[in-house]
């Protein structure tokens, strides 16, 4: 496998095809070792994007924590081959400034994250939500200053609904700065985003990071048949979006995809990464791998030629 780089919609920046999240497997309980070793493999396999967000860890900050630890420590000599992002607009701290999209949040939340990073800029800072109550037009003037202070070379979006997100990207560039890239979630067994943001960051030329692409590990087929590994994320108590029940409410689809995957000859973790690499625009494909055997088995899903048509006509069925 050869990882291969994309480039992020009307951009200089070239993305490779996996890019790793630290979203639940950064967090302060999970052994520093295991995570030196993703980081470490991640860069051997040519995965350079590193994604974050101030809320990552269990508890919030403590991925941020972890990361600039290594970054500082073990991985310094490394940061120019590296592309990372944060983002804020989750809860952080308590009181009126520490959620959402105003800019004395946005600003503030930056800081934080830089300084637990220990780096003088990332490489793209995200309004991580949209936020209901804030002016649009505040919000984008925080993403402005945030450039042009020099803190992210770039800005992002992430999950805005279409509207929102062409209103945002008008608003950028009349400032003067374009929207590198919007995240969004995308996999098999959510397909909103077909009717949703995918036309729209393929129109405006914009980057398409796709995140939860495993459906959150249920796209490996390890939940199938009341399987539940102790482990896994679904069994975690520190783990609020996927739990048992949400692990088998697709069960069927599932099992679908995974008899047409023996057929194909691959696994379905393949199956489901290379499908949405073989989708028009994709940008880049986020993956949230815990262990170093698991971003191996996801990184092998690159480099591959996109999936036959007979294929993709049966996915779409
Ligand atoms: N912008 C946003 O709001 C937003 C929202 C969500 C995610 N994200 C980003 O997207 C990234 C990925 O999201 P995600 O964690 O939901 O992605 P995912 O890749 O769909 O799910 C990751 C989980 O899948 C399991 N897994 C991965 N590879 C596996 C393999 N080969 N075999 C068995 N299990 C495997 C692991 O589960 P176990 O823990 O069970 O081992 C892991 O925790 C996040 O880290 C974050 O950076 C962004």
């Amino acid at each position: 496998m050869t990882m291969q780089y994309r480039r992020c919609g009307r951009s200089g920046v070239l993305l490779p095809e996996i890019s790793l999240g630290l979203w639940h497997n950064f967090g302060a309980a999970d052994p520093r070792e295991e995570a030196r070793a993703l980081v470490g493999r991640a860069l051997e396999l040519g995965i350079c994007h590193f994604d974050l967000a101030d809320n990552y860890g269990p508890p919030p900050g403590a991925a941020e924590e972890r990361f600039g630890e290594l970054l500082h420590n073990e991985f310094a000599s490394h940061r120019d081959e590296m592309f990372i992002s944060t983002k804020a607009g989750h809860l952080m701290w308590p009181g009126p400034y520490g959620d959402w999209g105003s800019k004395k949040h946005l600003i503030a939340g930056l800081d934080a994250s830089l300084r637990r990073l220990k780096l003088d800029y990332v490489d793209v800072f995200y309004s991580h939500r949209p936020d209901p109550e804030t002016p649009l037009e505040e919000t984008v003037e925080a993403l402005v200053q945030i450039v042009r202070s020099g803190k992210a070379l770039y800005v992002g979006l992430s999950k805005y609904p279409p509207t929102q997100f062409l209103r945002a990207c008008e608003l950028l560039e009349a400032a003067g700065v374009r929207c590198l890239v919007h995240q969004f979630r995308y996999n098999l067994l959510d397909r909103a985003a077909e009717a949703g943001m995918l036309p729209e960051t393929r129109r405006k030329r914009i980057g398409s990071v796709v995140f939860s692409p495993l459906a959150q590990g249920v796209l490996t087929g390890k939940y199938l048949a009341n399987n539940r590994p102790a482990d896994s994320r679904a069994m975690r108590a520190d783990s609020p979006f996927l739990d048992a029940e949400r692990a088998a409410a697709q069960e069927a689809l599932v099992a679908r995809y995974a008899a047409l995957a023996r057929e194909a000859g691959m696994p379905l973790t393949e199956l489901a990464l290379r499908w949405l690499l073989s989708r028009e625009g994709v940008s880049s494909v986020l993956i949230g791998a815990r262990r170093v055997q698991q971003l191996e088995q996801c990184a092998s899903a690159a480099g591959k030629d996109p999936l036959d048509a007979d294929l993709l006509e049966q996915l779409e069925q």
